[in-house]
């Protein structure tokens, strides 16, 4: 409902100091909704126009301004309301497993990864895993100085003053304690304060909360750390971060320590040997949940070892040495009503079911993927049957729905008792729904079977892959650009006026430039964008102009180069020029270019030539061209091991090792700035040979490439 305001033009003086006290309270009650309360209750755009009518209007009577005018506190950003806090050591997430296959899998990972120890001769802890948000708590001199959230995992925000309200968290340490020390853990809500929490809301008639999770989060992000006081919050501590000292040598006696020093602990947390007794306790913890009076998800498992923990290291975001077991999803009855076609950014077409809202676990769950076509029709990935022949998955059907945690809710199976008598096989589209291109099923050039992803051959002439293409240039691991999300992605590239099109990536850092003399006028007068968020996001495109090699080349969104490859590429090639003039001659499958590209270890041959394809079409080269007249990568940094005698040397393993397994000598190997690749060639530096060795050893002799045995490595690297 928008109720027609007089014309500020019209209005008297005392009409206009009326309406400033109204606006100088509305808009301070829609910050304290948006910012304290995450609940806000008009959109932007109806928000921007409180705004601009306050300026307009103390525009025309100047001597009216309030102290408390909204034009004074432009400051109050939406997401920068709490100051940012670098963690000295980034905050991790898990990976997850899901059946007891995966546990074992895990843990014979472990071993692999470690080598030559006998069966059950390494420990791992078993402990909840608290549903709530995890928190750095770091102490200086034994007393508290700083608490953040995970934010990022690499930047959070600093939530110090409310963590004080907590009484469950000491403010100091006992004397003894290292110098630094950070103690990381979950905040949370119990259960039973938060019915209590939610009984009180509705005696007030007011709003009540969702679930413990998200209140616990609320609470926290409060400006007001006295409101936080009042909700009460708790704390389970079972990791750290920076230590000056380490007060133990296993995870099970530092969680020992962090007690004695006086945080909570879990008290379910176990050390276990051997795989059953693991999946045990995990069962056990299971059927303790319902009584428990805190949410947890599953059971996290961890190398009890410290020295095998850093041995073990880590993944991109994730430690080799923990996983997290989750417990089953939840399931659900509801009706498919119709089914849509999503057209991502590779051309995939991916059908959703849109379902009769349904709760699962808490959650109202009114969509679900199908995946793909076989998936609807009840065939896997590999071709393999996961549902009965006749149960496909048709529009009115009645389908048991599931839901995992923040995975996308599935359709596992149909309930034909309840299908419909006329009801129809559903058809896969054979042509784009977004732009009427062909959209096949490709064959995949070595199994000679179909591909199960249906995709759109539009290229940049579909809509829908440009769009979400821009989208994945934007997002948090490619450029990250705050204020560019997937809604205003939407509106530039719809937009009618030219000089607001952004319909390739380079148009995003164009766009202050196009707005002409009025660079801070054009954008501000859509609804939606007001002065300062206008300003912001100028300013965070700017911000990107040098930007990561290895963001750069994940962002330009080539077909199977995820983080991980993308970093594995900017790591080998250093530079965005190298990297580029090696994919123009990587075109010619037998020169170097495409062997060296081969090389890579970690880069197998459907990544390659996905890459070789993308650097053929002159439509990407055309784009890139114009991306780097705006923005420049940085050269891929060399690890800070400067003294190591292996910076920067190509290193080849082959044969067998001895003293350790291939995959730890390979994150020993780059730990101290070395390319590990997986064959040789003119740029091999050094070949690690152990027995066994054949090929790779003989080329390297050909070539004059330095060799060595597994002894001589160590000895070189230092032990
Ligand atoms: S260990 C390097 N232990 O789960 C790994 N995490 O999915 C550090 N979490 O961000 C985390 N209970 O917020 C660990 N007992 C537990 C946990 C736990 C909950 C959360 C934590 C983390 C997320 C990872």
């Amino acid at each position: 409902m928008t109720i027609e305001k007089p014309l500020v033009e019209t209005l008297t003086e005392a009409d206009a100091a009326e309406e400033l006290a109204f606006l100088a309270a509305e808009l301070a009650r829609h910050d304290a909704l948006y910012h304290a309360k995450d609940a806000p209750e008009i959109s932007d755009a109806d928000y921007d126009a409180l705004k601009r009518r306050n300026e307009a209007i103390e525009a025309r009577f100047p001597e009216l301004v309030r102290d408390d005018s909204p034009s004074r506190k432009v400051g109050a950003a939406p997401s920068g309301i709490f100051q940012q806090i670098v963690h000295a050591r980034p905050m991790l997430s898990l990976d997850n497993t899901f059946s007891d296959e995966d546990v074992r899998d895990f843990v014979h990972s472990v071993y692999r990864f470690l080598g030559v120890l006998p069966d059950d001769s390494i420990a791992f802890t078993a402990e909840p895993k608290i549903d709530g948000l995890s928190m750095s708590l770091r102490y200086e001199n034994g007393k508290l100085v700083g608490a953040a959230t995970r934010g990022d995992g690499t930047t959070g925000e600093n939530v110090t003053a409310n963590i004080r309200t907590i009484k469950e968290i000491p403010q100091t340490l006992p004397s003894g304690v290292p110098e630094i020390v950070e103690v990381r853990g979950e905040v949370y809500m119990g259960k039973s304060d938060f019915l209590a929490l939610n009984e009180q809301m509705t005696a007030l008639g007011r709003q009540t909360y969702v679930n413990p999770r998200n209140t616990a989060a609320g609470s926290l992000r409060q400006l007001d750390p006295t409101v936080t006081a009042t909700r009460k919050l708790r704390f389970f501590a079972y990791a750290w971060g920076e230590m000056s000292d380490m007060p133990a040598d296993t995870q099970l006696g530092m969680v020992k320590t962090f007690e004695t020093w006086g945080f909570p602990v879990n008290p379910l947390m176990q050390r276990f040997t051997s795989i059953e007794a693991i999946i045990a306790h995990y069962r056990n913890i299971g059927l303790e949940r319902p009584d428990l009076d805190y949410d947890i998800d599953g059971v996290v498992y961890k190398v009890d070892r410290l020295d095998l923990q850093a041995r073990l290291g880590f993944r991109s975001r994730s430690p080799r040495w923990a996983t997290a077991h989750k417990f089953p999803a939840e399931q659900a009855f509801t009706t498919v009503e119709k089914i849509d076609i999503q057209v991502g950014r590779t051309g995939a077409l991916t059908p959703v079911a849109r379902l009769t809202p349904i709760t699962v676990g808490g959650v109202v769950v009114t969509n679900a993927t199908l995946h793909n076509a076989d998936y609807i029709e009840g065939i896997g990935n590999n071709g393999e049957r996961i549902r009965e022949p006749d149960h496909d998955i048709r529009i009115g059907d009645t389908v048991i729905v599931q839901r995992a945690g923040d995975v996308i809710p599935q359709v596992l199976d149909v309930v034909m008792e309840k299908r419909e008598s006329g009801s129809v096989r559903y058809e896969f589209p054979k042509i784009c729904p977004v732009c009427g291109s062909h959209a096949v099923r490709e064959r995949n050039e070595k199994t000679g079977k179909l591909d199960s992803v249906t995709r759109c051959t539009g290229g940049f002439v579909c809509r829908a892959q440009a769009v979400e293409h821009l989208k994945h240039f934007v997002s948090r691991n490619a450029f990250d650009i705050e204020g560019l999300g997937a809604k205003q992605v939407d509106f530039f590239f719809e937009a009618e006026d030219e000089k607001l099109w952004i319909k390739t990536a380079p148009d995003i850092f164009t766009l202050e430039k196009r707005q002409g003399e009025s660079a801070l006028t054009k954008l501000e007068n859509i609804d939606g964008f007001g002065k300062v968020s206008v300003r912001k996001l100028y300013d965070a495109i700017n911000g990107r102009r040098q930007v990561s090699l290895q963001r750069f080349i994940y962002a330009l969104g080539i077909r199977h180069v995820g983080e991980t490859t993308a970093k594995l590429l900017a790591r080998h090639y250093g530079s965005y020029t190298a990297f580029a003039d090696a994919m123009q001659t990587a075109g010619d499958l037998s020169g170097e270019g495409w062997s060296d590209l081969n090389s890579i270890d970690g880069i197998g041959e459907v990544v390659a030539r996905a890459i070789v394809e993308f650097y053929k079409e002159p439509r990407n080269l055309e784009v890139v061209g114009r991306l780097l007249k705006e923005v420049t990568p940085q050269d891929a940094e060399t690890p800070i091991v400067s003294s190591s005698p292996v910076v920067g040397k190509t290193v080849v393993f082959t044969g067998s090792l001895e003293k350790m397994t291939r995959d730890e000598a390979k994150a020993k190997a780059e730990s101290l700035g070395a390319k590990v690749a997986g064959s040789v060639s003119k740029k091999t530096d050094i070949v690690v040979a152990g027995p066994g060795a054949g090929s790779k050893l003989e080329k390297a002799r050909e070539l004059g490439v330095q060799t060595m045995d597994e002894d001589e490595w160590i000895a070189l690297i230092g032990g």
